[in-house]
């Protein structure tokens, strides 16, 4: 009986006392790099809010012109004002980006480029998690749309200015949840079975091979690229499920704020000599390994193939 009170008070007690330690551990993992950026171009996708707003507002801090892919913008020009009090950078610019809709990809990749004669960083981090099931504009379920599709649409036009500014480098925010992911070929779109938490886990394993496919097509162009899973992250990702809305509350004090959460983006954005290690996933600004779906070369090929014909793009870069 006493040992149970005393192990009744005692566990808490020592989680209570504990906690910063455990906390400390499971956000390890910060971009040390001292890089500036003056003269320096990028864009990050869905950064009006959670780690890509904290990528966004670290890469003005060091100087660079930063644009804010959003599909709000009015959230988007919010932001960029806030950015920009708070860097004293006046070159963060909201730009509207919707991942759901192959116009608004082409209308933004059109206006950049014709603004921009060049692209050194580009970060697709936008991302939806655990939607009840819905298709984009072009008919793509949702998280292979917005999360795989649509970031590969929008890579693809802004290719060749990413070749033309090499050393330039692209970072796929992915996920850990990427080891429940398996490409169905033959259910791309979800139509013949679907579970929305499977669909984001698809769509975050593509987002590795695409990564991977793409340092394969890109060797010695200059043009290397990452693929990052940045934590446990106090974020709006939940936003479609109250069991994991109610989970990141229960475990809020273990899990890591949005500007820890972008450590590792900006690692892979910004590390000097991480060139040689392209085509990698990273965690905790380190190498982290990935299932072996997610290092199947034969599955990477048929969806970049897959991905082209559905995007009606040329299958070679
Ligand atoms: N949080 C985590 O624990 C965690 C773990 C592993 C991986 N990740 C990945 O980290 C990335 C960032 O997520 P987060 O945690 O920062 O989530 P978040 O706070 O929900 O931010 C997601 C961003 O993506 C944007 N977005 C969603 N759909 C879009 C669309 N159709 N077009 C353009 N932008 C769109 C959102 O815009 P709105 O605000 O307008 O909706 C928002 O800016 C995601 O790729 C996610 O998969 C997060
Ligand atoms: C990230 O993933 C998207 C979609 O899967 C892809 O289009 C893009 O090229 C990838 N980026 C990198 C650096 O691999
Ligand atoms: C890759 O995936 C294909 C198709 O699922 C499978 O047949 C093949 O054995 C896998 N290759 C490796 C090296 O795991």
């Amino acid at each position: 009986m006493v040992e149970l009170l005393l192990l009744l008070f005692l566990v808490p007690f020592l989680l209570y006392v504990t906690a910063p330690q455990i906390r400390k551990m499971l956000s390890s993992g910060v971009c040390t790099s001292t890089v500036q950026l003056p003269g320096k171009v990028a864009v990050v996708t869905g950064a009006n809010t959670g780690i890509g707003k904290e990528t966004a507002k670290e890469l003005a801090q060091r100087g660079a012109r930063v644009y804010l892919a959003c599909r709000d913008m009015q959230k988007g020009e919010l932001v960029a004002r806030e950015i920009q009090d708070m860097t004293g950078n006046q070159e963060v610019l909201a730009r509207k980006l919707d991942l759901s809709d192959t116009k608004s990809i082409r209308a933004f990749a059109k206006d950049f480029l014709a603004q921009e004669k060049h692209l050194h960083i580009l970060i697709n981090n936008a991302g939806v998690m655990m939607c009840p099931y819905s298709k984009t504009a072009d008919g793509f379920e949702m998280h292979m749309g917005v999360n795989h599709l649509g970031h590969f649409l929008l890579t693809h036009l802004l290719l060749e200015r990413l070749k033309e500014s090499a050393p330039s480098r692209v970072v796929n925010v992915s996920s850990l949840a990427h080891h429940l992911g398996r490409i169905h070929f033959h259910n791309l779109q979800g139509e013949k079975f679907y579970n929305s938490g499977l669909a984001y886990c698809h769509s975050k394993l593509a987002n590795i091979l695409f990564t991977q496919e793409l340092a394969r097509r890109l060797k010695g162009s200059g043009v290397t690229t990452y693929s990052v899973h940045p934590g446990t992250v106090k974020s709006e990702l939940v936003r479609h499920s109250s069991f994991m809305r109610w989970m990141w509350w229960l475990f809020s004090f273990f899990i890591k704020t949005p500007q820890q959460g972008a450590q590792t983006s900006l690692y892979c954005a910004l590390t000097e000599g991480l060139e040689i290690l392209s085509g990698n996933h990273f965690s905790d600004c380190h190498v982290a390994w990935v299932s072996a779906q997610a290092r199947n070369e034969t599955i990477a090929r048929r969806l970049w193939d897959v991905s082209c014909d559905l995007l009606g793009l040329p299958m070679d870069l």
